[in-house]
């Protein structure tokens, strides 16, 4: 049964996340030193959240294949996550559209587009010092990512970005403090989940004040378009191309990701949070709710 979460003034908490946003944000080409060493012997990611970690694959790989998986996956979610913060700028630049510019709250929405500009400029510069592929979303995604970043809008809207926000983080934030993971990827982490944080008590508050205000037929829509995006976004994260790293087919390497019990509970760990705030305020659930589970996303 959904909770009806009581919304918070709109300029209130957009006023306190302005200030937030004044006294701690971070420039990419000025806070972190690029041109530092990665540690051969650091992974990239940990290793438990590497999605053939415990198939026989994965025990047939040497520490050293380990490793450069772990920096091929982690390059493909930061790729995704760019291609994401790209359709976010143009979903916040359109919601800004409509509001009183004077407003914090449209102040607020404008800043989270700075902040996602320096994100994306970073993640970019990250996969470029790793010497990767920019695997991104794949072709189709891309494509319909043009169609959605110029219709999406309201409850569901928010809702897609939490997930793709929250689910980052959490892997994000298990970095962080992290000895075992490589310097350069902890600190781009650290920025990272900072200043996500306010845009997470940003979108969060967007649902909780947008998600009442729906009818049945416009909350099963809703739903519904929360769930398509934010399965399409978690299912494109670990692109099948970074198995050719291992000399392993995509298609095989997908196949043994899926089948993997450590990896769907990592993937249902990432959202897990996300998924509890969204059934509490009815962005999850009727029939909908039945893609998440199938996505192995719910129990
Ligand atoms: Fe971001
Ligand atoms: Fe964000």
């Amino acid at each position: 049964m959904a909770r009806v979460l009581r919304p918070k003034d709109a300029d209130q908490v957009s006023a306190r996340l302005l200030d937030a946003s004044a006294r701690t944000s971070y420039d990419p080409f000025v806070d972190i030193d690029w041109a530092a060493p990665l540690d051969r012997e650091k992974a990239y990611m940990p290793m438990e959240r590497v999605s053939l970690y415990g198939t026989d694959l994965w025990r047939g790989l040497s520490e050293e294949q380990r490793i450069e998986l772990s920096k091929h996956e982690m390059a493909s979610i930061a790729g995704v996550g760019l291609w994401f913060e790209i359709i976010l700028m143009q979903l916040l630049i359109r919601y800004a559209y409509d509001l009183d510019p004077r407003s914090p709250h449209a102040q607020y929405a404008l800043t989270e587009v700075g902040d996602e500009t320096r994100h994306s400029i970073m993640f970019a510069k990250a996969i470029a010092r790793f010497d990767t592929p920019n695997y991104g979303p794949g072709k189709l995604l891309h494509n319909l990512g043009r169609v959605y970043k110029a219709v999406a809008g309201g409850p569901s809207m928010f809702a897609a970005v939490l997930v793709a926000e929250e689910a980052t983080d959490r892997l994000q934030r298990s970095t962080m403090d992290d000895p075992a993971i490589q310097p350069l990827i902890r600190m781009v982490n650290r920025i990272h989940v900072i200043e996500e944080a306010r845009h997470v008590r940003y979108a969060r508050e967007e649902v909780v004040r947008g998600a009442p205000g729906l009818n049945r037929a416009e909350l099963e829509w809703h739903r519904l378009a929360t769930a398509a995006t934010a399965i399409a976004v978690m299912d494109a994260l670990v692109n099948p191309r970074v198995y050719k790293v291992i000399g392993v087919a995509p298609r095989v390497g997908r196949e043994v990701a899926r089948a993997n019990p450590h990896f769907r509970e990592t993937r249902r760990w990432m959202v897990e949070k996300v998924v509890e705030f969204l059934t509490e305020t009815g962005m999850i659930g009727g029939p909908s709710r039945q893609l998440w589970r199938r996505a192995g996303l719910l129990r």
